[in-house]
């Protein structure tokens, strides 16, 4: 038996449920996910199995040079996946297994070496720079090479039932399965030399898993699930923890709502801009759509014909979906938290000329100067129609549409 006890988990935890319509994570959701990697540091987890749900957010934190700072290599370095790869030079792809050392604590037992592999299922598709192959083809190429460097071998397995067994069948050489797919609490099954378990529905109990080594070397494993009830004593730095995320969680949420409040009531009441920042700078004035119509008349009803003269429709029309980070793309002019807040400028409601253009203040005052040219046109299209906004972006088509 190890008398040291490793802490796993079958990840899956960070939030991305696509609440918004393009997927991306909302204010709260970042603020949960970052606390579960100070909750995931701060318990010492010894292997992270990543799941493609996990991916869309913690691709931020394996992409380009930033995962090299020390406090993220430290979970990089927990993390496991045999089937999640990186397409991409700038991805640091996860290792597909790790190894934990543990002394043994019977009679001249030599230390253990006990081998972490992780798989995933294959959906939701993963994020750009990245792809989740075939668990099973992943696992036919990573168990033997962690059986060979390990006593004992392990598989985190983010996958079904139905998968788990298959697995367990067809690829020799894994002692325990811990599969978690949130399905209802199953019972151990044994198939072949594989023992499966299945993590807890709810986190309502810890798993634990025992195991005796006979002289010959041979394993016996033996099972038991603490139910957490209110017996459980509880563990005050543990609660205080979840306390401070639940509350951040909140504050995020509140402030978004709020900002957005603020924005709805500044474009509802829209005032000539005083052309004064809150540092006291002149600020551009931004003077909206309408102004423009006098002097470029078919320009103006062209664009009030597409998509951008009804962009922040949705807001007002689904508020619930939406938080202050929508107005990004959603709306026009000083919209910034800084600016909302300062009552600076006008904000404007949808995709306005001058959103593409540049603030006008200055070109309806002198209109015979040069005002509106775009340097790179195409750059400033995918500003916001970002792959995960606007999958289908195509310059061509998308500029025929709103050419004017
Ligand atoms: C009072 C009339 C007037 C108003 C109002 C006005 N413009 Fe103009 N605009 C002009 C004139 C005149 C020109 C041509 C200047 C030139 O040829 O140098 C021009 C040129 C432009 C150009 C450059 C076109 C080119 O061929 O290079 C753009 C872009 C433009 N305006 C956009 C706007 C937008 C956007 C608004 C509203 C925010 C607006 N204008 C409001 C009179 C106006
Ligand atoms: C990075 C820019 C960007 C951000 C941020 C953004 N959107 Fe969008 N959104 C777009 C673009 C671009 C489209 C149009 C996509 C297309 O048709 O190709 C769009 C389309 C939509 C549509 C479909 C519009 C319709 O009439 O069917 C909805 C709904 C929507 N966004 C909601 C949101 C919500 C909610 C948020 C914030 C949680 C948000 N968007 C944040 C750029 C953005
Ligand atoms: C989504 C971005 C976008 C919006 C919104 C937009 N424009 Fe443009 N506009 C462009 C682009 C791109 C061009 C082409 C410029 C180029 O090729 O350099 C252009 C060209 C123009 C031109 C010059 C056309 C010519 O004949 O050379 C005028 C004038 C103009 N826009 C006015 C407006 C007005 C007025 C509005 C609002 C009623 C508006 N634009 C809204 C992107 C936009
Ligand atoms: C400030 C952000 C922003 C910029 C810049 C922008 N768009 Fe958009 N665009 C949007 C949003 C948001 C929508 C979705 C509006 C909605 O349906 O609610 C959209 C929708 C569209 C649509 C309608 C899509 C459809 O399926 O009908 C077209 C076409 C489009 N944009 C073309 C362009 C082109 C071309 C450019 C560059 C010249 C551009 N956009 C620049 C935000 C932007």
């Amino acid at each position: 038996m190890s008398s040291v006890p490793l802490l796993v988990v079958d990840s899956g935890y960070f939030l991305d449920d696509g609440r918004n319509s393009h997927g991306d994570s909302l204010a709260d959701m970042k603020v949960n996910n970052e606390w579960m990697l100070k909750a995931y540091k701060w318990l010492m987890v010894d292997a992270i199995n990543l799941s493609s749900y996990d991916l869309r957010f913690l691709s931020k934190m394996i992409r380009g040079p930033s995962y090299k700072t020390e406090a993220n290599w430290s979970l990089i370095n927990r993390m496991v996946s045999a089937n999640i790869q990186s397409r991409s030079p700038n991805m640091i792809a996860p290792q597909p297994f790790l190894i934990r050392e543990v002394p043994g604590s019977q009679n001249g037992a030599g230390p253990l070496r006990i081998a972490f592999v992780g798989l995933t299922r294959q959906g939701p598709a993963p994020p750009a720079g990245f792809k989740i192959v075939d668990p099973m083809e992943a696992a036919r190429r990573a168990v033997p090479e962690a059986r060979r460097r390990a006593d004992l071998v392990i598989l985190l397995a983010h996958l079904s039932t139905a998968e788990a067994v298959s697995l367990a069948r067809q690829v020799p050489g894994i002692d325990v399965i811990i599969a978690g797919n949130g399905e209802i609490f199953t019972a151990p099954v044994e198939v072949g030399q594989t023992l499966i378990v299945f993590t807890p529905f709810e986190t309502r109990k810890v798993g634990e898993l025992r195991f005796y080594r006979d002289a010959q070397g041979r394993f016996t494993i033996k099972d038991r699930y603490i139910v957490l009830d209110d017996q459980t004593p509880e563990n005050m730095e543990a609660a205080r923890i979840v306390t401070a995320a639940v509350e951040a969680e909140k504050a995020a949420r509140a402030h978004s709502r709020k900002l957005l409040e603020e924005w709805a009531a500044l474009t509802r009441s829209f005032k000539k801009p005083e052309r004064k920042g809150p540092d006291e700078t002149p600020s551009p004035a931004y003077v909206s759509s309408n102004a423009c119509y006098q002097c470029h008349a078919t320009h103006y009803l062209k664009w009030a014909d597409t998509a951008h003269a009804r962009a922040s429709g949705p807001v007002i029309l689904k508020p619930a979906e939406f938080e202050q980070s929508c107005l990004d793309c959603h709306a026009s002019g000083p919209r910034k938290e800084k600016m909302l807040t300062a009552g600076d400028g006008p904000p404007l409601q949808n995709v306005q000329c001058e959103e593409c253009h540049g603030p006008a203040g200055d070109h309806l005052a002198n209109p015979g100067k040069g005002y509106g040219p775009i340097a790179d046109v195409t750059v400033s299209c995918l500003r916001c129609h970002t792959p995960s906004a606007s999958p289908n972006f195509d310059f061509e088509t998308y500029w025929e549409k709103i050419k004017h």
